[in-house]
């Protein structure tokens, strides 16, 4: 019989945060008592259903060795690359010696530290039997316009099917990497894993997350996710209390 397939996660980390103009990369910047990758990868290594973690992080990355990460499953450190496609596919590879084909990869941005386990559990769920995989996403709520060049509204645009891609993206290793390689072979723009997918042609599912789960990209969003942390924090005492 065959077994059953595994879940693995691989997280990109070897940007260096050109927006958020710190003095270092911005996952390893403090948030919550920590660091921003050590909050997400938190989140992976002690999910039940997370057999493994593969980070990506750039070749002379002076943070990572520094972090002392526990964990209780494999996590294997692999070199990043040019873009963020580049160092996925870098991390899949490392994977290759971990993994089976068929099992499932969840791709996460080290930048989104406020993923919560109810999310990442809820897409586990919804795709474990999917014959593609999917992404966490949000319906769009603000109204959109088109712009013209010159800074005025050209049209309003209909949002009813409009969403915002999040992380995690979860495919099947062997289908993700096939697809990311034609990607970049083709000269395609890679933006996420689906866009990959969708250049080979087939449709990821949407599954619906929580609009907390933000990409830290700007100061701002530092802040909210220490808030978003706390708030989650003070709720688990409470429970734990009563
Ligand atoms: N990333 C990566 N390899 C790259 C570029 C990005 O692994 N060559 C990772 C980042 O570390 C981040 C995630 O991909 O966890 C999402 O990318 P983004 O938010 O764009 O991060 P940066 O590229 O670091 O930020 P910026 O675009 O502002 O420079
Ligand atoms: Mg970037």
């Amino acid at each position: 019989m065959k077994p059953e397939p595994r879940f693995w996660a691989v997280i990109p980390a070897a940007g260096v945060g050109s927006r958020m103009r710190a003095d270092r990369p911005k996952q390893y910047l403090p948030l919550a008592g920590r660091t921003v990758i050590e909050q997400t990868l938190d989140i992976f290594l002690r999910h039940p259903r997370i057999a493994g973690v593969v980070v990506a992080v750039s070749h002379d990355d002076a943070y990572f060795p520094s972090l002392c990460p526990t964990a209780d499953k494999p996590l294997k450190v692999v070199d990043g690359g040019a873009e963020r496609c580049h160092s996925v596919l870098n991390a899949l590879r490392g994977l290759k010696a971990l993994a089976q084909p068929d099992d499932w990869v969840l791709v996460h941005d080290a930048a989104r530290p406020c993923l919560s386990d109810e999310d990442l559990e809820g897409l586990i769920q919804a795709l474990g039997d999917d014959p593609v995989g999917g992404i966490l996403a949000t319906p769009v709520r603000d109204t959109k316009k088109r712009a013209t060049p010159d800074g005025r509204i050209a049209a309003t645009v209909d949002r009813s099917d409009l969403w915002r891609a999040f992380t995690p993206q979860m495919f099947r290793l062997d289908a993700l990497a096939g697809a990311l390689e034609k990607a970049l072979n083709d000269g395609f723009m890679v933006t996420d894993e689906a866009s990959a997918l969708e250049h080979a042609g087939q449709s990821p599912r949407l599954v619906e997350g929580s609009a907390e789960n933000i990409k830290i990209t700007r100061p701002e969003d530092l802040r909210l996710a220490e808030f978003y942390l706390a708030e989650r924090k003070r709720a688990s005492t409470t429970r734990n209390e009563t």
